[in-house]
């Protein structure tokens, strides 16, 4: 789902470009994330400042995608040498099966109702034994967001509980970390 105004003013902060390159990124990495010649989707790209961060890794190719029209433009413009896409996740059929080897999210699931789709979708374009990189706050978390700024995230039954139980039962293994804010994930399909 589109942010509300306020989350999308928040997204494009000098605070969230901070986080994410010093405290998300380093974490992704030491759970073991390569980007070095791997074909590269990331969920949910925002403006664009992850394409940013992995691009420093030459990847082989990289897709940045996300629903919103406004943040795609704004990558459009920050990154003109990157491919972003207006796409919503739920839907990745214009991916052939098995021709990622790394996905990366961060903070998106948590945006949509049918993240299970979503799951489903990374399954099917990943290869065998490709990396899903992912970051999702707590449900209590996300309430207190939403209580102290008005974030306004959508309803949805989205939760570490619920995500964990469904990266297992679509034959994924993963190791993760607690941090403050976020828990990372590196999430690995079995096959
Ligand atoms: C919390 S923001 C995170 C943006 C960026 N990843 C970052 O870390 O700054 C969540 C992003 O998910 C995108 N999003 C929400 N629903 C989506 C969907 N169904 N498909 C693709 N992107 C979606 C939103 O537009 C937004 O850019």
């Amino acid at each position: 789902m589109k942010l509300t105004d306020i989350e999308f003013r928040a997204m494009d902060s000098w605070w969230r470009r901070w986080g994410q390159e010093h405290f998300e990124w380093p974490v992704f990495q030491r759970l073991g994330l390569k980007i070095k010649d791997q074909d590269v989707l990331e969920i949910g790209c925002g403006n664009g400042y992850g394409a940013n961060l992995i691009h420093r890794l030459s990847p082989r190719s990289y897709i940045g995608l996300d629903v919103m029209e406004e943040q795609i433009e704004l990558a459009r413009r920050r990154f003109p040498g990157y491919e972003f896409l207006v796409q919503d996740a739920a839907d990745l059929s214009q991916f052939a099966e098995a021709s990622k080897d790394v996905v990366v999210i961060f903070g998106v699931l948590h945006h949509i109702p049918e993240w299970r789709k979503v799951i489903d979708e990374i399954a099917r374009v990943l290869k065998p034994n490709g990396s899903l990189f992912l970051e999702e706050p707590r449900g209590i978390d996300i309430r207190l967001f939403d209580f102290l700024f008005r974030w306004g995230h959508p309803d949805s039954d989205f939760g570490l509980k619920a995500l964990d139980e469904y990266l297992r039962l679509r034959g994924f293994k993963f190791h993760k970390q607690w941090t403050p804010l976020l828990t990372m994930y590196h999430t690995q399909k079995l096959n």
